[in-house]
């Protein structure tokens, strides 16, 4: 069986961050979206990969490489435009032959695998297995009507969802999806939906199976999600101190503290991540909290927050909270006259101010 992931598109929802990077490399607990991805196809034993890659596949290509540090080859599939998950599905067709292959959303995060599903689709005479789970706002997904446990409609993002179950990011097909997407026209938003690929397949016939996910997922296209996914990865860790800590500080809990990061002068309360290479001094640093890797972080207190690499955060003393904080941000306070806020932000930026 082969992987197909998905890591191209626009990220939208999450700009501005995604008007510089690709949102799949978001880091959740200072690990990119996408590299649990990889993980999870290892561990189910696959291990021939195809990205699909958009407008960021230079900073993807960088992430990953050629999968060996994943213990997997990857093949990268240039999409020249986000034209749908469908229509990802057409460009693979020369690296998927007709293999059995999952198809893995880059930004869906799940906790426990993908192995039982692979096990499933293997064990027997299916065309394409999908995941499904029950969720508040089906409005925002593909939403699959069931009838006496089988699948009998799908379709994306209704206005009016008759269910709430929404199609997780996880689908798994064998070559006949290639007949599926071939013959599908763009939804109204103009793209290839792969819900409509599906709802092909069950209107001939083909076997399309739902196995209902019980455990935590999320996708994480939204800010919101983001800092959830990192508090349900932050729950899991181990505490590990690599780095300095400092004999004026203190970690309580389960804190991580990788190679090359100092700590000094400063309370950290886990679940809680420092990167390689950061320095955190005077600082309170709360639950729920990754801060990246080469940043400096000095008289703050930050909480239930991710801030990616090399920034250069000193808040004065006052606390920064529930915040997502891209790539080379500065922070710093105004020493001189006329004290005001002072800010350089991109477009689609959010500030809370005091
Ligand atoms: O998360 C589950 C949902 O994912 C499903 O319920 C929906 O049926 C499915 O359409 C999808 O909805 P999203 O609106 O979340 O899809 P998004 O545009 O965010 O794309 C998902 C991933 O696929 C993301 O990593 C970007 C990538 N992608 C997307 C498109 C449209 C591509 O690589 N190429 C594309 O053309």
């Amino acid at each position: 069986m082969k992987g197909l992931v998905l890591s191209g598109g626009k990220g939208t929802r999450l700009r501005p961050l995604t008007f510089t990077g690709a949102k799949q490399l978001v880091p959740i607990a200072n690990k990119p979206v996408l590299f649990y991805v990889l993980e999870d196809l290892v561990e189910a034993g696959i291990t021939d990969i195809g990205i699909i890659v958009g407008d960021t596949h230079e900073q993807v290509r960088a992430a990953v490489g050629d999968g060996a540090t994943f213990g997997a080859r990857v093949t990268y599939i240039q999409q020249d435009a986000p034209l749908g998950l469908a229509h990802a599905v057409r460009i693979a067709r020369d690296f998927l032959q007709d293999d059995p292959f999952v198809m893995f959303l880059g930004d869906n995060l799940i906790r426990d695998g993908i192995v039982s599903y692979v096990r499933d689709f293997e064990a027997g005479g299916m065309n394409s297995l999908i995941v499904l789970k029950e969720v508040p706002n089906p409005r925002e997904f593909g939403i699959a009507v069931l009838e006496q446990g089988r699948v009998t409609r799908l379709m994306e993002k209704p206005k009016d969802p008759p269910t709430n179950l929404a199609v997780i990011g996880i689908y798994i097909f064998d070559s006949t999806v290639f007949e599926a997407v071939e013959s599908i026209t763009p939804s109204a938003r103009g793209e290839l939906e792969i819900t409509d690929a599906l709802q092909y397949l069950i209107d001939h016939g083909f076997r399309v199976e739902a196995r209902h996910l019980t455990s935590y997922w999320t996708d994480t296209g939204k800010m919101d999600d983001m800092l959830e996914a990192n508090r349900w990865v932050l729950e899991q860790l181990e505490t590990a101190v690599h780095g300095a800590v400092d004999a004026q500080s203190a970690l309580h809990g389960r804190v991580q503290v990788e190679p090359g990061a100092v700590v000094i002068n400063s309370t950290v309360r886990g679940p809680a991540i420092i990167g390689r290479n950061t320095v955190i001094e005077n600082c309170y640093i709360g639950p729920f909290t990754s801060i990246s890797h080469d940043c400096v972080v000095r008289n703050s207190e930050v909480e239930h927050c991710i801030i990616m690499d090399s920034c250069a955060i000193d808040a004065g003393g006052q606390r920064i909270e529930s915040s997502l904080i891209g790539r080379n941000v500065q922070i710093q306070p105004i020493d001189h006259k006329p004290r005001a806020y002072k800010l350089v932000l991109g477009d689609h930026s959010r500030i809370g101010l005091l």
